[in-house]
């Protein structure tokens, strides 16, 4: 897709390219393309990459990220299994200046227990929070998996709909879901998770049908693929997922108030948190929703900047390429509540080894750690580059055997599936409670901001990355948009301060404030 589309979602006829094509990857499809004999073959990234039209991390983002942070980029990104992004360069301009941003990442709970897979953003968010102390979203979408799993059911059914699971279902699997991702060790005082069953509402879904009523049908069938037989909710699902990123949904969280039972206090938001930017870490399938949103911010009525987005490649699974670990397959995934014993096995048995037929082939020609799933799981796990350095070496010239391989593996994930699973039994309904709760959220942010004290006050989203898709390539617009638009936002945030009080006066009548 040509460069100057990024802002927009990829046209329907776009989309049947990419599937012609054979590889297929959107927030609810993933799979590489299958070669002529029918073998499906790898994802290619940098194809998927300039499809969507996101920027390459680079070693420059590296550097730039140590300098900013004082700390060693995490394994994931040194590695580049984070390996795409947008604006993040934005990201981190405006954390140097003022000192914090809101990170936002999410769910989508399909089952009572989490894989390695979707624990993968979860692990590099948390380091991102703890390098930068700043605030966490984490969206859990119990309703988007309600409306995804009767769509499938519906169309498997041919007309006859059976269904067999119910909304009940999928707000237990995001309780249990979001037990296992406090046990991953977000700190909690600058955390909150949520269901959207629970969380809906207030300023929440004030942005929401805003955000609705500026996407079309036809937008959603080009990002997602849906069609005249999609169910309603799930056509209209991504304006969830979208305004999930605008610190507005969450007034609380910054000290202000929402518009929801008891108080009321506060009918509409403040530009002074619609300010606040946002970075999105997630698997690269997540963006089509976030093309949209990115598209759409600046015509809300309280603007955001646009989201930043740190984009991840997927955990292969056990059979290797081409596809990700599934929830869905036991065998194509290991669960972060699998024993060690059930770890060996699955890797013993279906991990797909990049090793030579037999044993004299592979010491004479070498194994391929590219595709060695064992290899790749140590590439996200195993911390130490040295080591990994080493055994991708030996494994390439045929000094280390497939079963070498393997053992390393296991032992591994074994280690990090067992620290898991002791932090998850400590785990109580009340904890969990702890994180759910909309509260003032505590976090200290840059120590030493730039920009003099005061000035994140004034529309830092104009200056950060409101640029329309004019300035995209910058990320910072014309000098004229920008001084254009911090003139909008100062009015605008003028206008708020008037209104704001207006409002709040009329709404202490309510009943539940008396
Ligand atoms: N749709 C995602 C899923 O199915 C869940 C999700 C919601 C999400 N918001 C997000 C993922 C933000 C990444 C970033 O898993």
């Amino acid at each position: 897709m040509a460069a100057q589309n990024v802002g927009a979602p990829p046209s329907v006829e776009a989309v049947k390219e990419v599937a012609k094509d054979g590889q297929v990857v959107d927030p609810y499809n993933v799979s590489g393309a299958k070669d002529k004999d029918g073998n499906l073959m790898a994802i290619d990234y940098e194809k998927l990459r300039q499809q969507f039209g996101t920027q390459a991390l680079t070693d420059e983002h590296l550097q730039r990220f140590e300098r900013v942070t004082g700390k060693a980029p995490h394994r994931l990104l040194r590695r580049k299994l984070f390996f795409s992004h947008r604006d993040f360069d934005q990201i981190l301009d405006h954390y140097e200046k003022y000192g914090f941003f809101l990170l936002y990442t999410g769910r989508g709970p399909s089952s009572g227990s989490m894989h390695l897979g979707h624990a993968i953003p979860f692990l590099f968010t948390k380091e991102l929070q703890d390098i930068f102390d700043v605030p966490l979203v984490i969206m859990l979408t119990d309703d988007e998996k309600f409306y995804f799993t009767r769509n499938k059911a519906a169309a498997e059914a041919g007309g006859k709909k059976k269904f067999d699971s119910n909304v009940g279902d999928f707000i237990n699997y995001a309780y249990g879901n979001c037990k296992d991702i406090i046990a991953l060790g977000f700190d909690k005082q600058k955390t909150f998770i949520y269901s959207d069953y629970e969380y809906m509402g207030g300023h929440f879904y004030q942005n929401v049908t805003e955000f609705e009523s500026l996407v079309t049908n036809s937008q959603v069938r080009g990002a997602f693929g849906w069609q005249d037989s999609t169910n309603i909710g799930l056509n209209a699902f991504s304006a969830k997922q979208c305004v999930a990123a605008f610190a507005t949904s969450y007034p609380v969280l910054f000290g202000d108030d929402d518009h929801r039972s008891p108080h009321y206090a506060q009918l509409r938001p403040t530009q002074r948190v619609a300010d606040i930017p946002t970075l999105i870490p997630c698997a690269i399938d997540q963006e089509p929703h976030f093309r949209i949103m990115r598209d759409c911010c600046s015509r809300m009525q309280f603007k955001s900047p646009k989201p930043a987005l740190v984009l991840s490649k997927f955990l292969t699974a056990l059979q290797g390429a081409g596809g990700k670990m599934s929830a869905s397959d036991s065998s194509s995934a290991i669960f972060m509540s699998d024993t060690a014993r059930e770890i060996e096995k699955k890797i013993k048995k279906y991990a797909f080894s990049g090793g030579g037929v037999d044993r004299e082939t592979h010491e004479r020609d070498g194994g391929n750690p590219d595709v060695d799933v064992a290899c790749i799981y140590l590439s996200y796990f195993l911390e130490s580059d040295e080591e990994l350095e080493a055994i991708t070496t030996s494994y390439r010239k045929g000094t280390l055997s497939t079963g070498e391989v393997k053992k390393r593996c296991i032992l591994e994930l074994q280690k990090f599936v067992a620290a898991f699973q002791e932090r998850r039994a400590a785990v109580t309904d009340t904890l969990m409670r702890e994180y759910m709760t909309p509260r003032k959220l505590e976090f200290k942010g840059n120590p030493n901001p730039t920009a003099p004290a005061g000035a994140a006050e004034e529309g830092v989203a104009t200056e950060d990355n409101n640029a329309d898709d004019a300035g995209e390539k910058s990320g910072r617009g014309t000098k004229g948009e920008r001084k254009a638009a911090k003139l909008a936002a100062k009015k605008l945030a003028h206008r708020e301060k008037k209104e704001g009080g207006a409002e709040a006066k009329e709404d202490v009548s309510t009943p539940a404030q008396q």
